[in-house]
């Protein structure tokens, strides 16, 4: 069983701020740093960190090779990753006192996936493989489409929520993975936890849904199965790639066969590591620290 994620690369420019800026106001920052990030890149990381093999898939510009080398010491697979004339996507991020993130994302090569490239991609990939996929790059339905026919395992972190996804092939999708917000969206606004659950499982009623909650922990649910785990408390510095880190880490222990419940305690350990540290992936921590 391989796990192949096609998805985002990104520059992530990281503005300290003591609260976000507001509409019409200009602030200065206390503090800036350049990281490496990308719910795509720093989910393959993720995955890494906790000890799986993982082909990542995406694209970025040709003068921007050097992430190839970064992702290599990582231990992420770099042969699908493709160089092209489109500028690396970035993302601005505000960090403000507590912790918590506001984020712009720009796709740039992000967003040049062609349907040639997806077809060479899978033909690598067949029936039982995962495939992990977020909402940062282009051709996101016909990739579920063209992987489901070729039988393989899809997890969809519909991230960031935009309101094409709601016309998203979803159901072909075995695992869906999103948080408080996108789970509103995507259940009609319904504000109420319980009636989420009911409206999603439901809707999609062949697919495995988890809900990350941030510091009130996590909800897994299907049409037989409830769960619940509780957040481990810890003093956030860097909320930013928290949510990736939890993917990551659920997948990797669930493709080596753990129980949900112990999938869902490793993510939020790992994740609870994750936003002691500044930056996206690189306070993404190794299974070492957690297990
Ligand atoms: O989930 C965090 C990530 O979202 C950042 O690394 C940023 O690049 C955006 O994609």
């Amino acid at each position: 069983m391989k796990i192949l994620n096609i998805g985002s690369i990104n520059i992530d420019y990281v503005y300290e701020v003591d609260n976000f800026v507001k509409s019409g106001e200009t602030i200065p920052s206390n503090n800036f740093k350049v990281f490496l990030g990308g719910k795509g890149l720093n989910q393959s990381v993720a995955l890494a960190q906790a000890g799986s093999q993982v082909f990542h898939a995406g694209n970025i510009n040709i003068k921007d090779d050097n992430i190839k080398k970064e992702l290599i010491k990582w231990n992420v697979n770099i042969d699908y990753i493709k160089e092209v004339d489109e500028s690396t996507g970035h993302a601005i991020i505000q960090v403000n006192k507590n912790g918590e993130n506001s984020i712009i994302i720009h796709g740039g090569a992000n967003r040049a996936f062609e349907s040639s490239q997806i077809d060479k991609i899978l033909q690598n990939f067949n029936q039982g493989d995962i495939l992990l996929l977020q909402n940062e790059i282009n051709k996101i339905p016909e990739i579920i489409e063209k992987a489901a026919n070729r039988g393989m395992r899809i997890f969809f972190n519909p991230a960031p929520m935009t309101k094409e996804v709601l016309n998203y092939p979803l159901s072909l999708v075995d695992y869906l993975i999103v948080n408080e917000s996108e789970a509103k969206k995507l259940s009609k606004n319904n504000i109420d936890y319980d009636e989420i659950i009911y409206y999603l499982k439901n809707k999609y009623s062949n697919t495995s849904i988890l809900l990350t909650l941030g510091e009130k922990g996590s909800i897994y649910f299907n049409k037989n199965e409830y769960l619940k785990c509780e957040a481990v408390k810890v003093k956030a510095v860097d909320t930013t790639a928290a949510g990736d880190t939890f993917i990551g880490y659920f997948i990797s222990y669930l493709s080596k066969k753990k129980e949900i419940k112990d999938c869902l305690l490793i993510a939020s350990k790992a994740a609870s590591i994750c936003v002691t540290k500044k930056g996206g992936a690189i306070s993404i921590p190794k299974n070492t620290f957690i297990i």
